[in-house]
């Protein structure tokens, strides 16, 4: 019997978190988002929440972390390791089997206003403009002096701007 090399495995593949990822997963928010993100005045902390992960060949390839509010299901945070590769729209698409499963009637995602991509990227997966709150970064920076001044292309941040995706339910 031959020894063969391992062979890269390059399926992506999205699974809950569970408690033994953790230690790995909360440096890695760590280091896209600090300790706590601060939306419509919550302070959420990222590590703590449940989340579905994205592995590929045995490797972070991306993660989503989320709170379930009533029948909203919001998502707290979402990175891609390496963007433009599908990830993100992975995890969106197993975030939204899984709010099914658990009978959520919407997703809600929260994002500030210099955010293009991410405002182009949940308009593109049926994602729709709810509302626009002027300021409420400000605000929240005044809880988490840490967030950047100037965001993506240069744009000062200041804004917050939520997306809402409706999800159908068949019958
Ligand atoms: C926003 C973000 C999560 C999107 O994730 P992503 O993995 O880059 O998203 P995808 O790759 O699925 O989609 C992005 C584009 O890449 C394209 N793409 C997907 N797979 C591809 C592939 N294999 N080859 C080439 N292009 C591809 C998609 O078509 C998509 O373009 P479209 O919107 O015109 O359809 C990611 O850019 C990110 O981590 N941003 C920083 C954190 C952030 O801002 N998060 C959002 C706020 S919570």
């Amino acid at each position: 019997m031959c020894h063969r090399g391992r062979v890269a495995d390059n399926t992506l593949r999205i699974k809950p978190v569970v408690n033994a990822d953790r230690p790995a997963l909360g440096r890695f928010i760590a280091s896209r988002w600090g300790l706590t993100v601060i939306v419509h005045g919550t302070v959420f902390r990222p590590a703590e929440l449940p989340g579905l992960v994205a592995v590929r060949d045995g490797r972070l390839a991306g993660l989503l972390t989320y709170d379930i509010d009533g029948d909203s299901l919001e998502i707290v945070t979402l990175d891609a390791v390496t963007p433009n590769g599908g990830v993100g729209s992975a995890l969106v698409t197993a975030i939204a089997d899984e709010a099914r499963r658990r009978q959520v009637r919407r997703l809600i995602v929260i994002t500030t206003n210099d955010n293009l991509d991410a405002l182009r990227f949940y308009q593109r997966r049926e994602f729709r403009l709810a509302a626009v709150r002027p300021g409420a970064v400000e605000e929240s920076r005044r809880l988490k002096p840490q967030i950047n001044e100037i965001g993506c292309y240069d744009i000062p941040i200041r804004d917050e701007i939520e997306l809402v995706r409706d999800l159908a339910y068949g019958g």
